[in-house]
């Protein structure tokens, strides 16, 4: 029987699948010798339902920040949608007493940082930039979080930025509007702008944990569906001070 070669032998201990008929010991001669490498990693990450999320008494964040090290005391960066922010004005505040109450758990970086609601934050080619640099000045690694509030848009840039900085660090979402909450809060995908094309660089990396929080979702219809008729109707040059004519 002919000796299997060392380097076949070695492939296979790594796990490797490789074509028996293939030669390791010589340069690519057939097609029928490309080897074929492949690999899959399994991801798990929960999708909570909650509401009023940083209300102290509301255990779902610690949950999801100590799902794996439970007895670790979690830095965290969180980045805020200034459409939230007009919102929920109190929102930072509330963010930093959570953490404050649960001091044992989490280590708030900084103050929440603010970033540009809605697609400006994915058209601006500072915005990735900019959330690098903060990354960084936070000294944000592996094993720190990057927490988003916000719409797709804001989920979107953060999430790249996260995905990218340290070849991706762990990524928290909370969407804040029907659509993300729906869609883009779930998904694995993320990605800003550039060239003029829409979500042209990007990446696929699941988050560690999505939270969706309904008090959110109650804020955007006061809110931001307020804004958005308003805008409709100065677009359509009509008088907005009597919005609740037909
Ligand atoms: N990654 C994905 O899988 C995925 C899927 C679908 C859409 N998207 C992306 O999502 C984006 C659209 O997201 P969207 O529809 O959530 O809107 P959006 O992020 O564009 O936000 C719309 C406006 O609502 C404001 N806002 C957000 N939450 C608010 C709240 N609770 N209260 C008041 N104002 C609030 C924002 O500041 C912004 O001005 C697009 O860029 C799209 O490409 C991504």
């Amino acid at each position: 029987m002919r000796r299997k070669s060392l380097r076949l032998a070695w492939f296979e201990t790594q796990g490797f699948r490789v074509r028996k008929t293939a030669r390791l010991d010589r340069p690519l001669q057939r097609t029928s010798d490309i080897r074929l490498q492949s690999f899959s990693v399994a991801y798990d990450y929960p999708v909570a339902f909650t509401a009023d999320a940083f209300d102290p008494d509301n255990r779902c964040l610690i949950d999801v920040l100590t799902r794996r090290e439970p007895d670790k005391r979690h830095r965290i960066a969180v980045f805020i949608d200034d459409g939230v922010t007009s919102a929920m004005p109190d929102l930072a505040a509330r963010i930093a007493n959570y953490a404050a109450v649960h001091a044992q758990h989490i280590e708030l970086i900084d103050v929440p940082v603010a970033i540009a609601g809605g697609e400006t934050c994915k058209n601006d080619p500072e915005t990735v930039p900019r959330l690098l640099a903060t990354l960084s000045k936070f000294a944000v690694d592996r094993h720190s979080f990057a927490i988003a509030v916000g719409g797709g848009a804001v989920l979107d840039a953060v999430g790249y930025a996260a995905a990218i900085f340290h070849r991706g660090v762990r990524h928290i979402r909370f969407p804040t509007t029907v659509l993300s909450q729906c869609d883009s809060g779930v998904g694995v995908k993320n990605a800003v702008n550039s060239l003029g094309l829409k979500n042209l660089l990007g990446t696929f990396a699941p988050p560690w944990a999505i939270v969706n929080d309904s008090d959110f979702i109650g804020a955007h219809f006061r809110y931001g569906q307020a804004v958005d008729l308003t805008e409709w109707m100065v677009g359509e040059g009509k008088d907005v001070s009597d919005a609740s004519s037909p």
